[in-house]
């Protein structure tokens, strides 16, 4: 099996990610958790940016022991200089030079010819051996360079000395049999590319940092660049993630393979977007949010049946517990249930499906449902209370700031009548419970009202409870709801109902009772 080494840039070409700075103290942690996760080599920085990232590649430089550390630099003395005292300390390492090769940049940015281009790289080069062992060269936005001259730059690169000769889509211009074929022209035409490594570096401009890369390796390339999460310039480069289980799940396909730890892929990840600041998409290949979680019917369902009807890749590979059935309203009544029995109830079918068309009702108005609040809807579900009155609906209208708040109210009675009143009061819930009084006919004693959430969305459950009281009788009822005055409405109705049972039915147990399940 070819292995493919992985060159990790997160703390260089990711940290150029805008609005990202990392300090030292980052840079160093991330950079334990790149060896932990096995990269083989870790670019920590460009030393002559700043005095400060000098200090920063030289703490990652002493504290990794088990990955080359790089350095980058442009192709000049000074930068050169700078990389080697931010080197001072490393058990391996490896300066990164680059200048760029391709027409526009040569026009407009460097205002040079070709052959001053050769000359200056390969004096470089030239330099950075008398104290480097090992030196990539980058010629900058090789994609859009004329592949003969890439050939030629990359021949002068190997005759100087350098060690790895590494290939930029710098702009993510690229398509992968471009790209693809820029290495088998270079294995195949340039004397001496045998000793050396080719290495891919991708950006993500167009979305084909990782299908470019991997059209190098099909290709020849010994080598990947990328970054953690697929930060970067721009659109950001080459996910490591994405190649590593590419090659991983597609082992017989590609032959090739990392040295990485999977199993620390999440870590790295989470690590990653928290001291970078850059949060990772939920779609987002293999360390997405929802990489591994199930939400329409028919995939839980095949899920539940056998992981891989959906699955190509199992959660614990890259380091994560389990996959995610996440409820909502694409979901079926096979995962609604395993969800029960997760929660602890243990429902007869009867139940599980009055259950399961409350939860697809509350599921059309809310993005997912949480497991608060399918605790919320079983927990109302278990109270059977005959209900006189149900909440079918109700309106609240607001005039100027001093006047009174009016509600309609339309209850529901058992035997199929519909009461519509209206109230005013003080406020929308004073005004929601006057006008059922006034359906209802009860003088009741409001003695307590209170409403929480039960999840942490805008869109999550509210829950109402309130405490009546009719002379010596007290009741407490409760409400659910995505809609808090509903919720109010349904717990005051379902205490009203709860008073009228509890007259009528002086010894019974009935309200609370658990024994449904
Ligand atoms: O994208 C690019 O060209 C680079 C070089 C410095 C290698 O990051
Ligand atoms: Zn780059």
């Amino acid at each position: 099996m070819r292995k493919i080494y992985i060159f990790d840039t997160t703390l260089r070409d990711g940290e150029q990610s805008p609005g990202v700075n990392l300090n030292t103290q980052e840079k160093v942690e991330i950079a334990l958790q790149l060896e932990k996760l096995g990269v083989d080599r870790i670019e920590a920085g460009f030393p002559a940016a700043s005095p400060g990232d000098l200090a920063a590649v030289n703490a990652v430089a002493r504290a990794v022991k088990n990955a080359s550390v790089i350095g980058l630099s442009r192709s000049r003395e000074q930068d050169i200089e700078a990389v080697r005292e931010a080197l001072k300390g490393a058990q391996d390492p490896c300066i990164h030079l680059f200048l760029a090769t391709s027409p526009i940049h040569r026009k407009h940015k460097l205002r040079m010819e070709k052959q001053q281009v050769l000359e200056t790289a390969e004096a470089a080069i030239r330099y950075a051996k008398k104290y480097f062992d090992k030196i990539e060269f980058s010629p900058e936005d090789a994609g859009r360079t004329e592949l003969d001259f890439l050939c030629e730059v990359t021949a002068m690169a190997i005759r100087a000395g350098a060690t790895v000769v590494n290939i930029p889509d710098t702009v993510g211009y690229m398509t992968p049999s471009e790209f693809g074929n820029i290495f088998k022209v270079l294995r195949e035409q340039v004397p001496g590319c045998e000793k050396i490594q080719l290495s891919a570096h991708c950006h993500d401009d167009l979305g084909m940092a990782t299908a470019n890369a991997l059209a190098a390796i099909e290709n020849g390339a010994d080598q990947v660049e990328g970054t953690i999460n697929g930060i970067g310039e721009r659109a950001g480069n080459t996910a490591i993630e994405e190649v590593a289980m590419a090659l991983e799940t597609r082992q017989a396909f590609y032959g090739a393979k990392t040295g990485l730890v999977l199993s620390e892929i999440a870590r790295t990840s989470r690590l990653v977007s928290k001291l970078t600041g850059m949060v990772v998409p939920g779609n987002k290949a293999i360390v997405g949010a929802n990489a591994f979680a199930h939400e329409s019917g028919i995939h839980q369902d095949g899920m539940l049946k056998e992981k891989t009807t959906y699955e190509i890749i199992s959660p614990e590979t890259i380091g994560l517990k389990d996959s995610k059935l996440v409820l909502g309203k694409h979901s079926g009544r096979h995962a609604f249930r395993e969800k029960l029995i997760d929660l602890g109830y243990e429902l007869s079918d009867e139940k599980v499906n009055e259950a399961f068309a409350k939860f697809k009702d509350l599921a059309d108005r809310k993005k997912s449902v949480t497991d608060e609040d399918l605790r919320a809807l079983i927990e109302e579900k278990l109270i059977q209370t005959p209900e006189l009155f149900v909440v079918e609906a109700i309106r609240v209208s607001y005039g100027e700031p001093q006047t009174a708040t009016q509600a309609t109210v339309r209850l529901k009675a058992a035997d199929g009548s519909i009461h519509e009143q209206s109230a005013e009061g003080n406020g929308s819930v004073d005004a929601i419970y006057k006008a059922i009084d006034k359906v209802t006919g009860e003088q009741v004693e409001l003695e307590d009202y209170s409403v929480k959430s039960v999840s942490h969305e805008t869109d999550a459950l509210g829950e109402a409870h309130v405490h009546l009281r009719q002379g010596e009788l007290s009741v407490h009822g409760r409400g659910v709801s995505t809609d808090v005055l509903e919720a109010s409405a349904k717990a005051y109705m379902d205490a009203v109902n709860r008073l009228v049972d509890k007259r009528n039915n002086p010894g019974s147990t009935r309200a609370g009772s658990m024994k449904l399940l």
